[in-house]
Parts: C-alpha cells; structure tokens; sequence
C-alpha cells in the first residue's frame, strides 16, 4: 500500500471547538479516523500529522521527499506567507511526487488576506471549501 503523508499546519488541532461555523463539526482525531478510513478505501496508507510548528512541516516535506511519498498538504495559516513552506514542498513536486493543498474553508471566500496562497502555484492540484471532504477528494485524486 502506498503510503500518502496528509500534514497539517497551526491551529488544525484545534477544530471541533475552533470556529465551527468555518471549519465545522470535526475535530482532529475524527477528522484522522475519516482520513485514514478513505485513505483505505483508496487502497492506500494516510499518516495524519499536525503541528503548529513551520520547521517541524518543513521537515516533514523533507521526509517525503526521501521516503518517495505524495502529500495532502492543509499549510492552515503559513499557506498565506511562509516561504520556507513553498521551498519545502517545491522539492517535493520536483521530486516528481504530488503535493495536494487543501482547506477545509474556502479561503476565497473570506478576508482579504486569505484570498493569496504561496503555495499554490508549485501545488499539483487545490481543493478547498468541502470542510473534512477536501482531504477525501484530495485522496481521490492521487
Ligand atoms: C485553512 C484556511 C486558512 O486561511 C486558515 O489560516 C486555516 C485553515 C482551511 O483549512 O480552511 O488555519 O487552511
């Protein structure tokens, strides 16, 4: 089974009780469940990480990078500004691996500051707006 690492950036542990009306319902470890669930009906593998720490996500693109392993990427805040993650998941599509972006809201939607992403434009694909379907629809495309 080929394994998919779906990384989270800050504040995605907190969903359940971080705004529900934007985010809903589902909190990480169900959010988790669902992701590992689909990932299996997928015939493939989810390791569901989440940290709210930019040089623990940068390390994680690095691993995988060598570990050979496409990404389903939610970068949650640093999507709108870190470059470092942009660099990071760039090596990762060089590598000829996939890096999905997802958001569980549609960032288009809502403030201003939300409506750029750094790292759209080296993502292989973007799915936003489906709340905890984003990363089903993510797991279906790979
Ligand atoms: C988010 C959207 C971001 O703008 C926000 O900072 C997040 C979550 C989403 O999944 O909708 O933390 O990435």
């Amino acid at each position: 089974m080929d394994k998919v690492l779906v990384l989270n950036g800050p504040n995605l542990g907190r969903l359940g009780s971080r705004e529900p009306e934007v985010y809903g319902s589902a909190n990480f470890a169900e959010l988790t469940a669902t992701v590992i669930a689909a990932a299996k009906s997928e015939n493939l593998s989810a390791d569901v990480r989440q940290t709210n720490d930019e040089a623990e996500l940068v390390a994680w693109l690095h691993e995988a990078v060598d570990s050979k392993a496409n990404v389903i990427l939610n970068p949650a805040a640093f999507t709108h500004y870190s470059y470092a993650l942009r660099d990071a998941a760039t090596l990762v599509t060089n590598a000829g691996l996939k890096l999905i972006e997802v958001h569980i809201s549609n960032p288009h939607s809502r403030e201003e500051f939300r409506h750029n992403s750094v790292i759209s434009a080296i993502a292989t694909g973007v799915i936003a707006g489906f709340g905890v379907d984003s990363y089903v629809l993510a797991l279906k495309a790979l």
